[in-house]
């Protein structure tokens, strides 16, 4: 693990180069990084992240990508086309999470840089309607302890206060009647995952639903990584429950089409029930001597290439090809799940579909994590309780890797017996190590933490 991971191979950038370079040569370079990149994951071993891995589907969008990516989305004189693609897949997205059911308002959205960036602007939104409705006071959301990070860097950022609410740990569901105990008169939002990233279990809705209405507080549901794959889930007769604006109460929903919508990263979407909510966050600067400034969110400039390959994502794919996706998604979960249940010292969490996440209550889970991973597995690890996280995407549906999945977990229980009592290289790390979560990762986290703690990253000597 390092700062300069290809300093052996290529000059390490200390300065801006005094001549440029030609395009081939450095077409060549990131060719081939690239493509040893993408080794990592192409044999389907790598949990998330690589939603799609389709190269051809890849290749398209990028293509694309590169036909809108130098125009600037503010500019809609000259560029009418993102209009088109925003519009576009705002619709689309209100049509798969039921925008029809919704009859007392306008159910609109906006188009974001991902998950975070859509959960920010569903917080921004909250507390700007409160301050204009209410005045401007210190407000409160309410949050699973099992919400992704995203919620408490909303907050933080926005300065609105997180209380959180405990989960069943059999469930690893919200308990709701401790949201419920948690609700005030500063409270503008209460939320659950669809399906939270721990667990991939998803909470319950229809209960947080009904307690949003009674106490007049909003409900985001954060459909980042569930958003595009439940529908489809429940449409192939999936248990799992209503989710979206079907709800009386649901307010929100982030969804990211740079997950199971198989766009680039880079772009997700956020839904409001009434064009009021999502407003209250627009930005206006009438008075500039620039000009009369307004941006719809956080950014001001935004690459169309990104809306434009999005949009070609969804019409690419369609009703039938997400569905076709969500079925072999779901089935090889399904696969998975049933060779972890097989080993009676395993047990998985709550009720999960696609993502799921697996302890064990005799052995040291990050033994048997340490065996995947010297298998070519990566997993992300998780505390409280230790356990090993696992979201199902199209690379792990290919032929021949929920079977190696299978035979390899039966060798990963075996080495963790043989070895218990002796400690575990792996550790809960979340997200971006490859190669799975040593203690050298561990190292590695804390070194960049120390460091942008200095507000630098120092360069090698
Ligand atoms: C449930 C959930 N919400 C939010 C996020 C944040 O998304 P992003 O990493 O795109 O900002 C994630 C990311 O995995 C997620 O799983």
């Amino acid at each position: 693990m390092s700062y300069y991971p290809y300093a052996e191979r290529f000059p390490v950038n200390r300065r801006m180069p005094e001549s440029g370079r030609s395009p081939e040569e450095i077409a060549a370079e990131l060719r081939g990084i690239a493509d040893e990149e993408n080794g990592y994951w192409e044999g389907g071993q790598v949990s998330g992240s690589m939603y799609c891995g389709d190269h051809e589907h890849y290749a398209f969008l990028t293509d694309v990508f590169g036909m809108f990516a130098h125009e600037n989305a503010l500019q809609r004189d000259i560029v009418p086309s993102a209009t088109r693609f925003e519009g576009e897949i705002i619709a689309m997205t209100l049509d798969m999470l039921h925008g029809e059911a919704v009859t007392d308002s306008e159910p609109c959205g906006l188009i974001t840089s991902g998950g975070t960036g859509s959960i920010m602007h569903a917080m921004l939104a909250y507390r700007e309607l409160a301050r204009q409705t209410k005045g401007d006071r210190r407000f409160n959301v309410i949050k699973p302890e099992t919400a992704h990070p995203a919620f408490s860097k909303s907050c933080h950022l926005f300065d609105i206060d997180v209380r959180i609410a405990p989960v069943d740990p059999e469930t690893t569901q919200v308990d709701v009647a401790a949201v419920a105990d948690l609700i005030d008169d500063d409270t503008i939002a209460i939320i659950g995952s669809a399906c939270n990233y721990g667990y991939g279990t998803v909470d319950p809705m229809p209960e947080l639903s009904a307690l949003a209405v009674e106490r007049g507080v909003g409900l985001h549901v954060d459909g980042c990584l569930g958003g595009f794959i439940l529908p489809w889930g429940q449409e192939l007769g999936y248990d799992i429950p209503l989710f979206d604006f079907r709800l009386p109460g649901v307010t929100s929903i982030s969804a990211d089409t740079h997950k199971y919508g198989y766009a680039l990263k880079g772009s997700s979407v956020v839904l409001f029930r009434s064009k009021e909510l999502r407003n209250s966050q627009y930005f206006f600067m009438p008075e500039w001597t620039g000009g009369k400034y307004c941006s719809p969110s956080v950014d001001g400039s935004r690459s169309v290439g990104l809306m434009a390959a999005t949009w070609a994502s969804m019409v690419k794919n369609g009703r039938g090809g997400y569905m076709n996706y969500a079925r072999e998604i779901f089935s090889t979960a399904d696969k998975m799940k049933a060779a972890i249940a097989s080993h009676p010292e395993l047990r998985i969490m709550g009720n999960p579909t696609f993502c799921f996440s697996f302890t064990s209550d005799e052995l040291d889970i990050y033994l048997v994590n340490d065996s995947m991973k010297t298998k070519g597995w990566r997993f992300n690890g998780q505390q409280y309780p230790d356990s090993i996280h696992m979201a199902v995407t199209r690379p792990q549906t290919q032929p021949g890797v929920a079977e190696r999945f299978t035979d390899d977990l039966a060798e990963a229980v075996q080495y963790a017996k043989d070895h218990a009592g002796q400690a575990a290289e792996s550790g809960a790390v979340y997200g971006s190590v490859p190669g799975g979560f040593t203690s050298e990762a561990e190292e590695f986290i804390n070194m960049i933490m120390a460091d942008m703690m200095d507000h630098h990253m120092a360069l090698p000597d």
